[in-house]
């Protein structure tokens, strides 16, 4: 570059200047290894400042499904910045946002047909939780303050989404005896745990809004997956106490699990869903909280206190709108689930060599999601720092190594991916 100084290697200076007034999310800032600094991502390649070209094993938390800066989306977005970035929700709309609430609606199984926009996916699950208390508020029920969620589940980092995450042996533990108290159960995998629910929603039922559930995968909370009849009992027995059933698909969504949502194949019907990450194909920020008509019909009345009470200023953001519309159309033009199926033979293949190795608990693959469980991991840095000594940028967290790879990922990629995960875990 001309003009540049820097010594081969050395970080360019708005690292050097910048990352002392940065504080970055789930790193103890103290002992964390310097983050590697990325000036450009391209398909399923992060370039990194030293020139160095990482493989992407992980589309920015399974975001970007469609690769890094899509030039189908690009275009989307760069028209609509020339024509309007954003304008304010409230008593205005526009085309981008409505079109996509159309287009999300007409998607969705079922009747969830009422859109509300907002900006992460914690917020989309919080805009949930507050729909469900609202419902029964409106309805004149008194005392549904309280949800059932699932040990091993992860909704987001604000608090009301902490509170219905494992509070036990999740990442927020530490806040447990801070947050609203809900019942945090098993998972109904078997007859017997489904039974221990409903005893325990046959004599507190009244007290709770809704069951909120990850359908088919645990994200965050372990990478573990459970089948479609786990998400039929739980939907049979909200129907059963008439409880609300919310599936926060903020990661399953838009065809990570192999449907375009995880609840197609669940065969069970949510009556609010939070998605975001993959909605706007890993563009910039963006969520949905859609609710079917029988939740919307409890708000609307002619009472102006039965309104929903939320609106993020930057909801429905024209810009992440065009992103989610183009990534949609994207969905369509291209071969999407086909690469997903493609990916998870792939993974399958790729990841066997691990089976069977020292200190491997587990593989799992579901979709475009590939795991190695460990046994335990002593020095997560140093697994994270061998990966890039391969030329990959996988981030196993806790005792998980995974692979959530971009959906247009080329064949030799996705090799180069699962040959490190096997290199390195067998190293271990
Ligand atoms: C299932 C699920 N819900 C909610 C969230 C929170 O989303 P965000 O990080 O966009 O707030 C996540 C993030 O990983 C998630 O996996």
């Amino acid at each position: 570059m001309a003009g540049d100084t820097r010594k081969k290697n050395e970080p360019p200076a708005w690292y050097a200047q910048g990352l002392a007034h940065a504080w970055l999310p789930y790193a103890q800032m103290k002992t964390a290894p310097p983050p590697l600094p990325v000036v450009a991502a391209q398909g399923s390649r992060l370039v990194l400042a030293d020139g160095r070209e990482l493989i992407d094993g992980v589309a920015s938390w399974w975001t970007a499904c469609h690769g890094y800066n899509h030039s189908y989306i690009r275009a989307a977005v760069e028209r609509q910045l020339a024509q309007m970035p954003h304008v304010m929700f409230g008593g205005l709309v526009h085309e981008q946002a409505l079109t996509l609430a159309r287009r999300l609606a007409a998607l969705l199984p079922g009747d969830l047909s009422r859109v509300f926009f907002s900006d992460s996916g914690s917020v989309a699950v919080e805009v949930a939780l507050k729909m469900a208390l609202q419902y029964w508020i409106n309805r004149g029920a008194k005392g549904r303050s309280h949800f059932v969620a699932c040990k091993g589940g992860y909704h987001g980092d604000t608090t009301g989404a902490m509170a219905v995450s494992d509070t036990d042996e999740g990442m927020h533990a530490l806040f447990a005896g801070f947050l609203p108290p809900n019942f945090i159960v098993d998972l109904p995998e078997d007859e017997t745990k489904a039974a221990a629910l409903d005893a325990l929603l046959a004599t507190r039922a009244d007290a709770i809004a809704a069951i909120i559930v990850e359908p088919l995968v645990q994200g965050a909370g372990g990478m573990r997956f459970h089948d479609a009849r786990v998400l039929q009992r739980l939907r049979a027995l909200a129907d059963k106490y008439e409880l609300l059933l919310i599936f926060d698909e903020v990661f399953t969504g838009f065809g990570r699990t192999g449907t375009m949502f995880a609840c197609e194949a669940a065969g069970a019907t949510p009556d609010i869903i939070a998605l975001s990450k993959a909605l706007t194909g890993g563009t910039m920020g963006l969520a949905a909280t859609v609710a079917t008509g029988k939740v919307f019909d409890a708000f609307w009345s002619d009472d102006p206190k039965k309104a929903l009470m939320h609106g993020p200023s930057y909801m429905a953001n024209a810009l992440a709108c065009a992103a989610a519309n183009a990534s949609l159309e994207l969905f369509e033009r291209e071969p999407r689930l086909a690469q997903v199926a493609d990916i998870g033979s792939a993974l399958g293949q790729g990841l066997a060599a691990c089976r069977g190795m020292r200190g491997v608990k587990d593989v799992r693959v579901k979709g475009a999601i590939g795991v190695v469980e460990l046994e335990r991991v002593d020095n997560l840095d140093a697994l994270r720092a061998r990966f890039v000594e391969e030329g990959v940028f996988v981030r196993p967290f806790g005792n998980i190594v995974y692979l959530t790879p971009a959906f247009t990922i080329a064949a030799e990629e996705l090799k180069r991916l699962t040959d490190a995960v096997c290199k390195v875990v067998g190293s271990l």
